[in-house]
């Protein structure tokens, strides 16, 4: 490992929590379920879930090793491991993603600025499901407050950034986690037992094969590399704070098994709720600002104390979630511009909020004040999401896997999984097998099926 005096994680706990941080995020809450609901339910789960074991962990993992051992910013790192190549493009097409996403997830994070104030005020008391329709329709269609909430959203990441690693980072990480997923199961439980949920349950657990088809393979397979933080060099920009007695592979499972449960559990929390209220599963980005709120009025309704405290602290908790993974997504760019243009990291992370809040504007008009303008026939937001989760993470992925199944040297390899021969690294073999030969198999074979939708 390259000695460096850079900037650390100061424990194993802050390193999982941090990684599980940028992981666990609007991604799991708000994502998951319109993509599974969009793609059928059941099925989708099921390719989901081997996308995550075939090809995120393996992924994730060259990206910390990738990270650690160059110790260095995703733009820098493969120049820094394979000087002189090419190959600095995979760092570099991250840097951009990271941007992109950034523009359009501040959007939706910022709504759930606006809802926790909403759930403050006490609003949602008494509204019907379709009064909670119509009310987001409103919202995200007015040409101003959703951009308000997105600039104090970015202005807010700017602020823990710019405080370093770990005092913003790994502080904030450490308290929030915790919380989110204790409130999380306990909305489960009043999820499930709502009347009517037993349809919910059967959409998330009989799987229906007939609606399979390359574009879940492909809606999946985005999904995982969204939902890790993979393929644009967001871990392995964190793992370059990582210390060198890390376990990498450990740390991999334990934030894949995270990230994982918590999305299962937003499954479980939203479509028990939606068919109880007759809510369609493939209401798209809107679902969880139309079912949750429900969900507390249904659940909680009798006692408007608990109906208005759970829904605060879920807003609360969902807004945070959402800016651990803000965070991350801000650092890749921060610490790009910072460490590869010489600016001060102020500076460079002024240069991503502002260009991060210009471009979140249009993404945020185009759902509702200039719909009508669209680009291969999408809005901007839209845009940003397909380009990014569809593409642009997923080729970062096989690129991934075959610089570090194919490209980087074995010993390299082995001695980050073993941190140098005092780790046993019985995944070595299989981690290869699968860098080499199966994720760049099974992600072109799903790039190649879904071209069809390039004509
Ligand atoms: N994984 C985050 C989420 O699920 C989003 C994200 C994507 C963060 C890519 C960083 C990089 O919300």
């Amino acid at each position: 490992m390259v000695k460096t005096n850079r900037a650390n994680f100061g424990s194993k706990l802050g390193i999982i929590l941090a990684s599980a941080g940028s992981a666990v995020g609007l991604g799991n809450i708000w994502r998951f379920p319109y993509e599974t609901g969009n793609h059928g339910g059941a099925a989708f789960i099921l390719i989901y879930l081997g996308c995550i074991i075939l090809l995120g962990l393996p992924i994730m993992i060259s990206e910390f090793l990738i990270g650690r051992r160059s110790q260095a910013n995703a733009g820098r790192s493969y120049s820094i491991l394979k000087p002189g190549t090419q190959w600095k493009w995979v760092g570099r097409i991250g840097v951009l993603a990271s941007f992109l996403i950034l523009s359009y997830y501040s959007v939706v994070a910022g709504w759930t600025l606006e809802y926790t104030l909403q759930a403050a005020t006490n609003s949602f008391a008494g509204k019907s499901a379709n009064d909670f329709i119509v009310s987001f329709q409103l919202f995200s269609g007015n040409p101003w407050r959703p951009l308000i909430w997105l600039t104090v959203f970015l202005l807010a990441t700017h602020f823990i950034i710019v405080k370093g690693v770990e005092k913003g980072i790994e502080k904030s990480s450490k308290m929030m986690m915790p919380a989110l997923f204790i409130l999380l199961l306990i909305l489960v439980v009043y999820s499930v037992t709502l009347p009517g949920a037993e349809k919910g349950i059967a959409f998330l657990l009989k799987p229906d094969f007939s609606k399979v088809n390359g574009e879940v393979f492909l809606g999946a397979m985005g999904q995982a590399f969204f939902s890790l933080s993979l393929g644009m060099g967001c871990l392995s920009t964190y793992a370059s704070y990582f210390g060198k007695h890390t376990d990498l592979a450990r740390t991999a499972f334990s934030v894949g098994i995270i990230d994982t449960v918590i999305a299962i559990l937003a499954g479980f929390i939203i479509f028990p709720a939606a068919f109880a209220v007759g809510i369609q599963p493939d209401a798209g980005p809107s679902l969880i600002f139309i079912t949750l709120p429900n969900v507390f009025q249904q659940a909680f309704g009798e006692v408007p104390a608990l109906a208005f405290i759970f829904s605060v602290m879920f807003y609360i908790l969902l807004a945070v979630a959402a800016i651990t993974s803000t965070i991350s997504l801000h650092e890749v760019a921060t610490a790009y511009l910072h460490e590869q243009f010489k600016m001060t990291r102020g500076k460079a992370a002024k240069f991503v909020t502002g260009g991060c809040i210009f471009l979140g504007i249009f993404c945020s008009l185009s759902l509702g004040t200039t719909k009508e303008y669209t680009l291969f026939g999408m809005g901007l937001f839209d845009l940003f999401d397909f380009v990014t989760t569809k593409i642009m993470l997923p080729l970062g992925g096989l690129l991934i896997s075959i610089f570090t199944g194919w490209v980087l040297d074995k010993k390299i390899v082995k001695g980050e999984i073993t941190n140098d021969g005092t780790l046993k690294g019985v995944i070595y073999p299989y981690l290869i097998f699968i860098l080499k030969y199966i994720a760049p198999v099974a992600i072109s074979f799903i790039f190649i099926n879904e071209l069809g939708f390039l004509k």
